[in-house]
């Protein structure tokens, strides 16, 4: 009797002491994960804003050895690939706009491609159906990755440490590993049954059960691959060993990307779009193939004349206002938007002022227009702003970054959905994209984010597909003064514009302008999208009664910015909505 009960105790004791490690466990886990809620982070010369607090720190130490912005760029790309595998890439693409002191601003295409083999109806079947999930899942899906190039590129040209140093952190963070956070871990084996399904060797990913929060999490294959683009720049990773590599990946899983599809992809320079509100703020935006910089130049033009301040922040005016002009800019962005090396963009006639004001006569500021009588407007080719014509879950990643010299990067990247099309190239650990299914498979059907689109964005071989990634810089009387964007699929041009408006309308700081709610109108479907609890009960009230259908959204975008305020400082801005991380010195 009295063993046992001295067993007993022993036992209670043994689960005592358990229980109190892993809960001081989980703590430490815990504090490793975002802490920037109410208050950005200040400093006099440098800010880096990332998704994952191990990239922004390599962002700034980078910056402390007497890099650049571009140099920063490049550390924290790589390390992306490494500690936020589900967005962060070397098998994906983005695009990067970047403003040097001296005003200049650049904006770089490192969108993926459609391979040689693709054509219009690859996802469709006998009966010019649809066929589910096929752009979106396994090795049909995969676009030819851009990034690789795209840090070459934009390194080649504006770097100032070494390819060798900017990419070496990233290399020591595979092969060192950091800390896995219980997010990541829960994400891990969220779509761990995907990921198995559509790999065709095991790695690390292909696990139900992934290695514990707290744990050092190792990728030597990805350590590897690093190392290969480190010592031959992009061509290790377009031609070599590592192109062979996903040439075997591709076989295994009947994919038809090619070697000579990897040795052709090139990343493209390509003209900002620019485009002035209210007198003082100059809008530096992504061109097509993103409908970003379009669609954002074209709600705030239309949203000019409106006395938003007056309204008021989250009033039922303004509210309803930014809805109607996002559903204008929407039903544009589906008929006329593509790739401009494949279809003639009408950049210019989509925003011209008069074009606009004409937009505008057709909703009112009092009640909904459905999108039913909303069509795209009519608009004349012959004004295109493309120049050599040959005839859009889910997570993507932001990051933003201001130097001590005040050069600006910012730059949004993804492998589209979660994880990309989930095959990791074998022997090569990094993930590949879907980003096919942001071309528009069959006319009028929407794709993941439920966005539609017609012959502007067909597939074709060589084609990049549209995109709604907006990476965007602000200047205030010709000073840098905003650099931001975000994932959200859809929702990222509406997240980008709410923030800026927040910022030059509301006054508002960069960091409470980055955690207020947002909310999200893509003309089709005719819903108004917002995140919950996002407006009181009586505007709520007073949309309904305008028409409006209000569906809840859990969380809409991860914006990182940064404000430059009139003292010179710098706010960073990380979102509070996930583990991000604002770092400056
Ligand atoms: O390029 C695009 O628009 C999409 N592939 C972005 C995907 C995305 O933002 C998913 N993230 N939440």
């Amino acid at each position: 009797m009295g063993l046992k009960k001295n067993l007993l105790l022993y036992f209670f004791l043994i689960l005592t002491i358990y229980s109190c490690k892993l809960l001081s466990e989980k703590k430490s886990v815990e504090k490793t994960e975002s802490d920037t809620v109410e208050m950005g982070v200040y400093a006099d010369n440098t800010m880096v804003v990332t998704a994952h607090p191990e990239a922004s720190k390599i962002g700034i130490d980078l910056l402390k050895s007497g890099g650049n912005a571009i140099d920063a760029m490049v550390g924290v790309h790589f390390a992306l690939t490494v500690c936020y595998p589900r967005a962060g890439n070397i098998g994906g693409g983005g695009f990067m706009v970047y403003r040097n002191n001296e005003g200049e601003s650049h904006t770089l295409d490192f969108r993926e491609t459609a391979p040689e083999q693709a054509s219009r109806d690859m996802y469709l079947d006998e009966n010019k159906q649809v066929i589910s999930r096929l752009s979106l899942d396994g090795h049909l899906a995969v676009g030819i990755p851009g990034s690789v190039d795209g840090m070459w590129e934009a390194h080649q040209k504006f770097g100032k440490l070494s390819w060798e140093r900017v990419v070496q952190p990233a290399i020591e963070l595979a092969e060192k590993g950091y800390r896995l956070t219980i997010g990541e871990k829960e994400k891990m084996e969220k779509y761990a049954e995907d990921i198995i399904q559509f790999n065709t060797k095991e790695n690390l990913f292909t696990q139900l059960q992934a290695p514990n929060a707290g744990s050092t999490f190792i990728q030597q294959d990805l350590a590897n691959t690093l190392k290969i683009i480190q010592q031959k720049g992009r061509d290790g990773f377009y031609t070599g060993r590592i192109a062979q590599l996903f040439i075997e990946e591709m076989e295994r899983g009947n994919g038809i990307i090619t070697l000579e599809d990897l040795k052709n992809y090139e990343s493209k320079w390509r003209e900002p779009l620019q485009g002035i509100y209210k007198e003082k703020y100059n809008i530096i935006s992504m061109p097509p193939p993103s409908s970003g910089g379009i669609c954002l130049l074209q709600m705030l033009e239309m949203l000019e004349d409106f006395p938003l301040e007056n309204w008021g922040f989250h009033s039922k005016e303004s509210v309803h206002i930014i809805n109607e002009v996002e559903r204008l800019a929407y039903a544009d962005r589906a008929e006329h938007l593509g790739d401009p090396d494949f279809y003639n963009v009408p950049i210019e006639a989509l925003l011209n002022a008069s074009y606009l004001e004409n937009r505008l006569t057709l909703i009112n500021e009092q009640e909904r227009t459905p999108s039913s009588v909303i069509k795209a407007g009519v608009v004349s080719k012959t004004s295109s702003g493309s120049k050599n014509r040959k005839e859009e879950s889910e997570e993507t990643t932001h990051y933003s970054i201001v130097d001590s010299e005040g050069n600006a990067v910012s730059v949004t990247t993804t492998l589209n959905s979660n994880y990309g099309s989930k095959v990791v190239v074998g022997n090569a650990g990094f993930f590949l994209n879907n980003e096919m299914d942001d071309f528009s498979a069959k006319p009028g059907v929407p794709n993941q984010f439920g966005l539609i689109g017609k012959e502007a964005n067909a597939i074709q071989a060589g084609k990049r597909m549209l995109s709604s990634m907006t990476p965007t810089i602000v200047e205030k009387n010709n000073e840098l003064y905003m650099v931001l964007g975000t994932p959200g699929g859809s929702t990222i041009i509406t997240s980008v514009l709410q923030n800026i408006i927040n910022v030059v309308e509301y006054d508002m700081k960069m960091q409470e302008s980055v955690n207020s709610c947002r909310f999200h109108h893509q003309w089709k479907p005719d819903t108004l999208f917002m995140e919950p609890s996002c407006f009181d009960t009586d505007i709520v009230n007073e949309l309904k009664k305008s028409g409006h259908t209000l569906i809840e959204k859990e969380k809409i975008g991860r914006v990182d910015a940064i404000l430059i305020h009139e003292n010179g400082r710098l706010e960073g801005a990380a979102d509070p909505r996930g583990e991000d991380k604002a770092m400056g010195y």
